[in-house]
């Protein structure tokens, strides 16, 4: 995986399916919502947005913390507030325009901040803050935003040219990052609660059989687990375990877990269908 994608890990959190979320994406049909319903640090959410498979999908998990740090750190985090960047970069300009004895940065912004790099008028209009705000990060990273992340790996860059290059496919990026994901939806409710419809594809990747390791959560009840997925009305769904469960059948085996058991075996990490 490489770096920009890191992000569709989701939270790192126990029992994350970041490793196996791609085959998880490949096995699962498409449908018009995708319900993952046991959402923890929300890798598979997150891998979802990627797929064009489906046009909604819903993040669910009862513990209140996990839930709020993946809306806290991943949606909010994409979600940029543009009023929060008033700085004064006009200013600046014209102060690095008056200097006699211009220091290589003052000579950076006015080559850049200047129309036709004239270097004399100022480039953009007040309506435009915001680019100023993100020239300012990509050249020095001193504006104290989360812009000045582009900053890292624009000082690497030598030209004015590869900088705004840089930017560009940043920007790019973060847009369709965000588009992708205004398709999803968050919840915070006991899986029992989540509405659920007869052609919802629901993924389940529940605390494993008689697993105590869930902090926060109700003790795991398999027998409950085994009576909600026999009502259900969804026909598609699918369940990430070790063993096999009642009234399912393996549709793919996903190979080894990087964990050893009690008993120095591998698990092997199984995605069931149930049937009906
Ligand atoms: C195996 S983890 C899910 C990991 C997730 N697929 C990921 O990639 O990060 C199981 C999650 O189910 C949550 N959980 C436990 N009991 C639940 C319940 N009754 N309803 C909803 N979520 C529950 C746990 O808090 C935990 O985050």
């Amino acid at each position: 995986m490489n770096q920009k994608d890191k992000w569709m890990r989701g939270i790192p959190y126990q029992g994350n399916k970041g490793q196996k979320a791609q085959q998880i994406m490949d096995i699962l049909p498409g449908g018009k919502r995708l319900i993952d319903l046991f959402g923890g640090g929300g890798s598979i959410s997150l891998f979802a947005t990627q797929q064009d498979k489906w046009q909604q999908i819903i993040y669910n998990e009862l513990n209140r913390d996990i839930y709020q740090m993946f809306t806290e750190f991943i949606i909010n985090h994409n979600q940029i507030d543009l009023t929060a960047f008033a700085v004064p970069n006009r200013e600046r300009f014209f102060d690095a325009l008056k200097k006699t004895d211009r220091t290589l940065a003052d000579n950076i912004i006015l080559t850049c901040w200047s129309f036709s790099n004239d270097r004399r008028s100022f480039l953009w209009g007040k309506k435009n803050e915001i680019k100023i705000l993100v020239s300012r990060a990509l050249f020095f990273g001193d504006t104290g935003t989360k812009y000045d992340a582009l900053y890292e790996e624009a000082s690497k860059l030598t030209t004015i040219r590869e900088k705004y290059a840089y930017y560009h496919k940043f920007r790019l990026e973060r847009l369709q990052q965000l588009e992708q994901l205004e398709q999803l939806e968050v919840s915070n409710k006991d899986y029992a609660d989540v509405q659920i419809g007869k052609d919802d594809v629901v993924y389940c990747d529940p605390p494993y059989g008689n697993s105590r390791d869930y902090k926060d959560v109700p003790e795991w009840n398999p027998e409950r687990f085994h009576e909600w997925y026999m009502k259900c009305p969804a026909k598609d769904i699918y369940i990430s375990e070790y063993t096999p469960l009642p009234d399912t059948e393996i549709v793919a085996d996903l190979g080894n877990k990087h964990r050893f058991t009690a008993t120095c075996k591998r698990k092997h990490e199984l995605l069931l269908k149930v049937k009906k």
